[in-house]
This record gives C-alpha cells, sequence and structure tokens, in this order.
C-alpha cells in the first residue's frame, strides 16, 4: 500500500452549510505529472462564496479554495520544472499544454481543463483527496483550504523565494484577473478612461491594473465607503457611490457626456454589467469578469451594439498566461510597483474560514488569508 499524507481542510457538504473541518488523506506520492504542495497561505475569493452559497452547482464533499500558494514536497517522475523546496503560486486552471488552446498561448481556455478541473477533478478524471470512506474533490483541482493539496505540475508555477507566501497566494487569483483584465483581456492604452464597477479583491486589481496600463481616468463604483475609499488607495481618480446616484449618469457626467473607452464589472450581477455596456463611449468595451449565479441572463440592446460599435467581451482569470504572468506580478510587487500589502486585511487560521464568508457577505475588508 502506499503512504499517505495526513490533510487538514475545509469541506463543502452542501451549499449553505458551514465549512466543516475535517482530516482527509492524500497519496504521498504524486502520478508523473503531479506535485504535493504544503499550502503556506490561500486567499478567500468570492469565487468560493459563490459555490458555498449555491450560486453554482458544485459537489460535496469538497476542499474549497483556488487562491494559494505553498512549498513544492513531492514531486512526479516526469516533472523536470519544479522540485522540493520550490516555492509556488497555485494556478485554477491547468493547462494540458496539447490541446489548440494551450498550444495558441491561451491556457486558461484549456480543452482538458474545462473537461476536467472545472469539474473538480484532475486529468484522469478522478479526485485525489479521501477521508477513509469516500473520495473528496479538490475546488478547480486546487482546495487551497487544505494544508496539502496535489496539483498538476502545470498549476504549481514558481515564483521567487524572497516572496511572501500570503501576498503571493493572491497572484492565484484576484490580481491577476484584476490585472490581467487590464492588459491581457482589454489591451487597455495609456490615457484611456476606465470605470470599475465593484472594488473587492478582483475590481482593486483592475484599479491596479489601469494605473500600470496608464489610464488617466479611473472611476471605481461599489456600494460600500470603505470600498471607495479602497479604490482611491489603489489608484481610482474619481468615486461613484452606486447605492446613493444612478451609475450610468454619473459616469456620463464625469466623461464630459461621452461614456468611459473601458468599463469593466466585477461583482457579478446582470444590472451592474447592464450599466457597465452602457456606460461606455461610442465604440468602447465593457468587459465581464465578475460572474453570476448559474442561469442568470443580461438583456443587451443589439441595435446600440451595431450602431455604435459597443463590444462586450468576457474575461477569465485575466485572460493569463500563467508561467508568465505570476513570477511578473511578483516581481512588481517586490519592485513596489504592484500593491499586494494593503489587499491582505485579514490574517486567519483555517478553523476560521466560515467567518471569513461571512465578512466577505457583509462587504468587509479585501481579502482574508488564512495562513497554515
Ligand atoms: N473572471 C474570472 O476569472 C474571475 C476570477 C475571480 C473572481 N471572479 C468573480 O469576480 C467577482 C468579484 O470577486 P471578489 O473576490 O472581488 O468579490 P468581493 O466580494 O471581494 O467584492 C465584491 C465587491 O462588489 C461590491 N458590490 C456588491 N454589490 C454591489 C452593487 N450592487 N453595486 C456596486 N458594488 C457592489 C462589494 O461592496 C464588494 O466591494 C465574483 O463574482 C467572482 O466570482 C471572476
Ligand atoms: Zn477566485
Ligand atoms: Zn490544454
Amino acid at each position: 500500500m502506499s503512504s499517505t499524507v495526513d490533510v487538514r481542510a475545509a469541506v463543502f457538504t452542501g451549499p449553505q452549510q458551514p465549512l466543516e473541518i475535517q482530516d482527509l488523506r492524500i497519496s504521498a506520492e504524486p502520478g508523473p505529472n503531479e506535485v504535493l504542495v504544503k499550502l503556506a497561505a490561500s486567499g478567500v475569493c468570492h469565487s468560493d462564496l459563490h459555490a458555498l452559497d449555491g450560486d453554482w452547482e458544485t459537489p460535496a464533499p469538497l476542499v474549497l479554495g483556488h487562491e494559494g500558494a505553498g512549498i513544492v514536497v513531492a514531486v512526479g517522475s516526469e516533472v523536470s520544472d519544479l522540485e522540493v523546496d520550490d516555492h509556488v503560486i497555485l494556478s485554477w486552471t491547468p493547462s494540458c499544454q496539447k490541446c489548440e488552446f494551450c498550444v495558441s498561448g491561451n491556457p486558461v481556455l484549456c480543452q482538458l481543463a474545462n473537461e476536467t478541473a472545472y469539474q473538480h477533478v484532475f486529468f484522469d478524471g478522478k479526485p485525489r483527496l479521501s477521508d477513509g470512506e469516500q473520495d473528496v474533490k479538490s475546488f478547480l483541482a486546487v482546495g487551497s483550504f487544505g494544508d496539502h493539496a496535489m496539483v498538476p505540475a502545470s498549476a504549481a508555477i514558481k515564483i521567487r523565494k524572497d516572496a511572501p507566501l500570503a501576498q503571493a497566494a493572491l497572484v492565484g487569483c484576484a490580481v491577476t484577473t484584476g490585472i490581467g483584465a487590464v492588459i491581457n483581456t482589454a489591451k487597455v492604452e495609456p490615457g484611456s478612461t476606465v470605470l470599475v464597477v465593484g472594488c473587492g479583491g478582483v475590481g482593486l486589481n483592475v484599479v491596479q491594473g489601469a494605473r500600470l496600463a496608464g489610464a488617466k481616468q479611473i472611476i471605481v463604483a461599489d456600494v460600500s465607503e470603505e470600498k471607495l475609499e479602497l479604490g482611491r488607495t489603489f489608484g481610482a481618480t474619481h468615486t461613484v457611490n452606486s447605492r446613493k446616484v444612478n451609475l450610468v449618469e454619473a459616469v456620463r457626467e464625469l466623461t464630459g457626456g461621452r461614456g468611459v473607452d473601458y468599463a469593466f464589472e466585477a461583482i457579478g450581477l446582470p444590472f451592474t454589467i447592464e450599466a457597465c455596456y452602457e456606460a461606455v463611449r461610442r465604440g468602447g468595451t465593457a468587459v465581464v469578469v465578475g460572474q453570476v449565479a448559474d442561469g442568470v441572463k443580461i438583456s443587451i440592446d443589439p441595435f446600440v451594439m451595431s450602431d455604435q460599435e459597443k463590444k462586450l467581451i468576457g474575461c477569465n482569470y485575466g485572460s493569463t498566461r500563467m508561467s508568465i504572468d505570476f513570477p511578473k506580478i511578483v516581481d512588481l510587487y517586490m519592485e513596489g510597483k504592484v500593491d499586494l500589502d494593503s489587499m491582505v486585511t485579514d490574517r486567519i487560521k483555517l478553523d476560521d474560514v466560515n467567518e471569513a464568508f461571512a465578512q466577505m457577505r457583509q462587504g468587509k475588508g479585501i481579502r482574508s488569508v488564512i495562513e497554515y
């Protein structure tokens, strides 16, 4: 019998149920193209909350969490670019490196990841964790709410060892998604006008990305004054409290009636996606970053779409190429050009993860980070 490693993890048992802290097991020997990672930290992202709330159909039992960083403790026989003790950020989209999307430089669209990791299983269609009686899945084949995780080697991206892992964990989702939405997905040009709706972990990184891209005007919208203030800290030039005023009208006013060049929705609500589309100028681009609950639809006027050549585009994971962007963002942080320190508003223990979701529901803080 092969040896196993104990994993202490927060397990999803069904929608609206608090996560249960359980002792699970995982094989100590990674498959040929896998690595075993000892987690140092995991952020708590709104996508975990979507799963927990039942917004998305999610199988149970399953270890949630997908924004993690840690240290490699075992390496599969065919893995050539990682070794024990490497520091890694986990990617919630593994790349098969063979499908047309991976080969053409779009690993976020990996065909095999879509068929496996997005169903919370590994490339062979199987889970890796067990509670002794039954198999336990790992959210997006990561499951970073556990102190160890087996991941496909392509989902463990090596970074420099002098970067703090709590901050690095956030590069595994919010930071890469937000900055990537601006730089990779929309390709915002210097001097652009930008609207960001929703100043959470993802939205504040869209703001940060817009600042890096040289946007001249960055308008942020949120319903929380605290979040709007944070928007300013990360580079916003104007704030709109969309609980108090009409968002589209406010944006028109701030742009001399023209509308913004780019609008990013970073909440996941149909009416704010529609507002983003309305708020862009003729020929402008609205980017859907926030993710809606299963079955939610939006309403867009197709005449406006053709007549005004407005674009509505989607953004998965900041259209990132993880192995290029993760180390690059970590470098930018280490050089003081990207702020990750202010993102970590709470450092918590795994046992307190349900409290972190309560905070997120109330819109408090930016990111709670579990430290193992
Ligand atoms: N596209 C992707 O690849 C990707 C990756 C990660 C997360 N996401 C999605 O992005 C969204 C945001 O995630 P997050 O972790 O930043 O969430 P978060 O909870 O940290 O932030 C959401 C923000 O939206 C604000 N908000 C809520 N309702 C609002 C309203 N009606 N009007 C204005 N502001 C409102 C909140 O005050 C909060 O500041 C989620 O839907 C998440 O699933 C998408
Ligand atoms: Zn996330
Ligand atoms: Zn692929």
